[in-house]
């Protein structure tokens, strides 16, 4: 489904009948990343599933800050009728709208899963990169992207249909999309004190072989949220999602079902 929010056509999918639960996608893919999660979830959930600005099938703008996407997350919601506190599920770049979403509407966010992610920001060092990235990025295409991330994204034990696969959606993602994206992403602040304050329940879940943001970062992250329960996954990179989706759907059930009910706070 398509629809437009804060001057942007977003694409979005809708799925099941329940709880409401917003999925954020990492970078620079789209939400059909969820997809077999969604597929293996269960009963009882409402998948909201937006293609975040720029990636999939999202219009691009040429400048835009984590709070943007985050902004157009609250009013797919709010176009959904979705007034409930929904819990918020953010893989990577997905995390950090995740956290933008949190700061901005806090009353809004029933409970918090972090995939793969990071509550820090980035060092100087690797926001300059990610400038560089962005101006080869509108030169030269998105395949330099594909270049330069696709051999960290997976554990070595990954299907090379699998690696594949996703390689071909970071090329195809729109240079102006991406390049606003890496600005973004170098540009977010450091969420660790959003998490701190946050006082509702956290899951943190990271691919025991994640080398872009390793366990170590998922530790410290389940520290910053008073000591959040940390999955880590056997037999996934960066990319749990479509690497285990088995095993990440299963810990998110296990979590969702044992969340204290909607307006208690645990
Ligand atoms: C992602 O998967 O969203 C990105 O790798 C995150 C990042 O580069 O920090």
């Amino acid at each position: 489904m398509q629809t437009d929010v804060n001057g942007v056509s977003l694409r979005y999918d809708v799925r099941g009948d329940g709880e409401p639960v917003l999925f954020l996608h990492g970078f620079p893919f789209s939400g059909a990343l969820w997809e077999p999660v969604l597929e293996r979830l269960g009963e009882g959930v409402r998948a909201i599933v937006p293609d975040l600005r720029g990636m999939g099938g999202s219009a691009a703008t040429a400048v835009a800050e984590m709070e943007d996407y985050a902004a157009d997350a609250a009013a797919l919601l709010e176009l959904l009728g979705e007034t409930r506190p929904v819990v918020v599920v953010g893989m990577s770049m997905g995390g950090y709208v995740a956290l933008a979403f949190a700061r901005l509407y806090p009353e809004r966010v029933r409970a918090l899963a972090l995939v793969d992610t990071r509550a820090g920001p980035d060092t100087a060092e690797a926001a300059r990169g990610r400038h560089e990235t962005a101006d080869r990025v509108l030169r030269e295409g998105s395949g330099v992207l594909a270049d330069a991330m696709a051999p960290k994204l997976f554990a070595p034990s990954a299907p090379e249909a699998l690696r594949a696969r996703w390689r071909e959606v970071m090329a195809a993602t729109p240079r102006v999309g991406a390049a606003a994206a890496l600005r973004a992403m170098a540009g977010r602040p450091d969420s660790s004190d959003t998490l701190r304050d946050f006082r509702r329940p956290v899951l943190v879940v990271v691919g025991e072989e994640d080398a872009v943001t390793p366990p170590e970062e998922a530790r410290r992250m389940a520290e910053a949220a008073g000591g959040a329960p940390v999955e880590v996954v056997p037999g996934a990179g960066h990319m749990t999602p479509v690497e285990q989706p088995e095993a990440l759907a299963a810990a998110l059930r296990r979590w969702l079902v044992a969340l204290p009910p909607p307006g208690v706070v645990g």
